[in-house]
């Protein structure tokens, strides 16, 4: 119970309830029993939730569920990484609590991860073979803009940290994408036209980034029943998305990759998986500003992929209801309940990002979204 409300008699408890109740960002502290997209979510400080580009994972150790975020500071510098990756914890999904700065952003100006990168859409998912947390992020080395398109990774015993940066950069350098036909494997056969991306064909920017390895921005990690996991990315310059192979430690990549959604300008992506069937959820390519939801379907991870029709529904359907996907979470113990989880950007104001959950419905194959201004788990 609020301490609050201790402490008033009856006519101070009934004025104060309805206060409460008017002022819709102050109901039930930590007694959440609903999702609101777009309010504020407090914590168990009573602090809005700053895990921003973020995903969620359920820790069958503690039986909990671990929320992984960029933390974003006030006005258009929480853009950049001031911070570092936030975690809470919850056991419901309604009600989190603080655990703190995950992984923080370095004070050495030398590190890949110093203060002020940019650190976007960290993940973390669990090895059951070495027992560690393994988290990977967007990242772009501090200085230069968007166009490092790296990748780190790190590592941690417990769930919610301290994770141990281990490396970062591009991704399969030396590889071939499974299906490359033998006659593009070479250099550009010319200089590479930034007005036309792909001047020499289809495999223009795999052959242009080969070398030096294949571009990763927003990104997600998916494992597999098999255990296998894999590392989900928009790559050459955002036009196309990957699906590259982890290792078995899920610290590196394999050299196994596939393309998929040729030349679609994706980003935002998540993968989840519903019977034999993989989906796909992501955005089109408009930076902070919301636009068409996108979806596909396989029956391989590593396809061929389909792509089907934006899977928001109603109002605002052609923005993602003002927001941007980060990660499909399925529920524990719910067979076939997954949650949609979206960024509501603020560009202007980092640290006021809002939240955007909503139940994935389906139709036939078809992921469906529709808004609820609220909703419930049990309800719903
Ligand atoms: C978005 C992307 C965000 C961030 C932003 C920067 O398209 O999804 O993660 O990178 O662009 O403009």
């Amino acid at each position: 119970m609020n301490p609050l409300y201790k402490t008033l008699p009856l006519m101070g408890t009934l004025l104060a309830s309805t206060i409460l109740a008017n002022n819709k960002s102050n109901i039930d502290i930590n007694h959440y029993n609903t999702f609101i997209p777009k309010e504020i979510w407090k914590d168990n400080h009573g602090v809005h939730i700053n895990a921003h580009g973020g995903g969620v994972i359920f820790d069958p150790k503690t039986e909990q569920y671990y929320w992984f975020g960029e933390h974003k500071i006030a006005g258009d510098a929480g853009n950049k990484a001031h911070v570092g990756v936030h975690c809470y914890s919850s056991k419901d999904l309604c009600n989190w609590k603080d655990e703190g700065i995950a992984l923080p952003v370095s004070d050495d100006p030398e590190s890949p991860i110093t203060k002020e990168c940019i650190l976007e859409r960290p993940k973390v998912i669990y090895n059951p073979v070495t027992d560690k947390y393994v988290m990977w992020f967007h990242l772009e080395r501090k200085g230069r803009g968007y166009l490092s398109a790296h990748s780190g990774v790190a590592i941690a015993d417990k769930v919610t940290g301290p994770y141990q940066f281990l490396h970062a950069g591009r991704i399969n350098p030396g590889k071939w994408p499974i299906g490359m036909p033998e006659d593009q494997k070479k250099p550009l056969d010319k200089p590479f036209d930034d007005k036309n991306h792909y001047n020499q064909g289809e495999y223009t920017l795999i052959r242009r980034d080969f070398e030096g390895g294949q571009m990763a921005r927003d990104m997600t990690l998916f494992i597999d029943q098999d255990g296998k996991a894999y590392h989900i990315y928009s790559s050459e310059e955002n036009n196309t998305t990957h699906i590259a192979e982890l290792t078995p430690d899920f610290t590196a990549h394999t050299g196994k990759y596939v393309r998929i959604f040729h030349n679609r300008l994706m980003e935002a992506p998540t993968l989840f998986k519903k019977g034999d069937q993989y989906y796909f959820i992501g955005s089109g390519c408009t930076g902070w500003a919301p636009n068409a939801a996108r979806s596909g379907i396989a029956s391989h991870i590593l396809g061929p992929w389909k792509e089907l029709a934006n899977p928001c529904q109603g109002n605002d359907a052609n923005i993602t209801f003002g927001g941007q996907s980060t990660y499909v979470l399925p529920v524990e113990g719910k067979k076939d309940t997954f949650i949609f989880m979206a960024d509501e950007w603020k560009p202007n104001n980092a640290i006021d990002g809002r939240y955007i959950w909503l139940p994935i419905e389906f139709d036939g194959d078809q992921p469906i979204l529709n808004y609820k201004k609220t909703w419930s788990l049990n309800k719903d």
